[in-house]
């Protein structure tokens, strides 16, 4: 019997990352890389010292009822940490990490692909070239929209907002409007060409380009409905590489449908991996598999962050990235 603490990782991960978990821990991995069914998980946190879960999986707190369990730790694979019913999490004595800081600007590069992508429909145009149809050069083909110099409001000035703001300030001499629920002070917003409004409606309001960089659940399910698309310019374009919950997705497919705004750039969606088919249907919106952190490196940097996180908890030390 090993004395190696027992880890479950939920999903296939970068083979050093592995590498760096087998040879400190006694690793389960799930090999065939299907996501796991809720009573495989209640089982795992009742079974393994620690399990590594990712935005495929779902952790309500029903998982955590009726006692008996064994997980001290659940090392979450990414920033992102709404599948998780932390409180449950808590309550049930167990730590949660996350993995902040190394996905900044991998994510922040997808927002601005998306941003540019759905602006210049590129994406649009891929696709008329591989079906054959293009018929040649013409002033009035497929006009987009100008990026440079237009308006980018950002909704949650974290890491990847600031990121995001430096881009397109800095890169693409844009005006960088933000809404953040604490005050930022004005010099540091400064720094990333950006400058803080009082709502989310003022953003949605004065923005060209609306680029959602919140975390999802609670208060920020469906932020972005009807009502407020309705205030965005008619001629905007909405960004998401956040969550796809914080969208109301039906409320944004009409609004696309019926020219409310223009255009949209998804990479997160509510129930991935479905995509309405309401959405997959439309010429105005790009459609990302939830790339934002898909790096080598980034994946990489990723799980060797949990794996600090897991070996200070079984060291008896604070994890760098504790959450919960
Ligand atoms: C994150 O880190 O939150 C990404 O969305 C992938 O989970």
């Amino acid at each position: 019997m090993s004395s190696k603490p027992r880890i479950l990782v939920t999903r296939r991960w970068p083979q050093a990352v592995e590498r760096a978990l087998a040879e400190r821990f006694d690793v389960l991995l799930n090999e065939n890389d299907a996501p796991m069914s809720a009573d495989q998980l209640a089982q795992a946190l009742r079974d393994f010292d620690a399990v590594l879960p990712t935005v495929s999986d779902r952790l309500p707190a029903s998982l955590f009822d009726g006692g008996g369990i064994r997980a001290g730790i659940l090392g979450n694979y990414g920033v992102g940490y709404n599948h998780i019913d932390v409180a449950a999490a808590k309550a049930a004595g167990i730590v949660v990490t996350n993995t902040p800081g190394v996905l900044t600007d991998c994510t922040a590069d997808i927002a601005m692909t998306l941003l540019l992508t759905v602006a210049r429909r590129a994406g649009e145009g891929e696709r008329q070239i591989r079906a054959g149809e293009w018929a040649g050069w013409r002033p009035t083909h497929m006009i987009g929209a100008k990026v440079t110099g237009k308006t980018l409001g950002i909704i949650g000035f974290g890491r990847i907002g600031k990121a995001m703001a430096k881009r397109c300030h800095f890169g693409f001499d844009m005006e960088v409007v933000f809404y953040n629920r604490s005050r930022v002070d004005a010099a540091e917003a400064a720094r990333y060409g950006a400058r803080q409004l009082d709502t989310v409606d003022e953003v949605l309001e004065v923005a060209d380009f609306v680029s959602l960089h919140c975390p999802g659940g609670g208060e920020n399910r469906h932020l972005i409905n009807a009502e407020r698309l309705a205030k965005m310019k008619k001629a905007a374009y909405l960004v998401n590489t956040a969550r796809g919950d914080v969208v109301d997705e039906p409320a944004l497919i009409e609004a696309l449908t019926n020219g409310v705004i223009r255009g949209a750039g998804l990479d997160v969606f509510e129930a991935e991996p479905n995509v309405p088919a309401g959405l997959r249907a439309l010429e105005n919106v790009v459609l990302l598999p939830h790339l934002g952190s898909a790096t080598e490196e980034t994946r990489v940097a990723m799980g060797m962050k949990v794996v600090d996180n897991i070996t200070a908890f079984f060291d008896g030390r604070e994890p760098p990235d504790r959450v919960a």
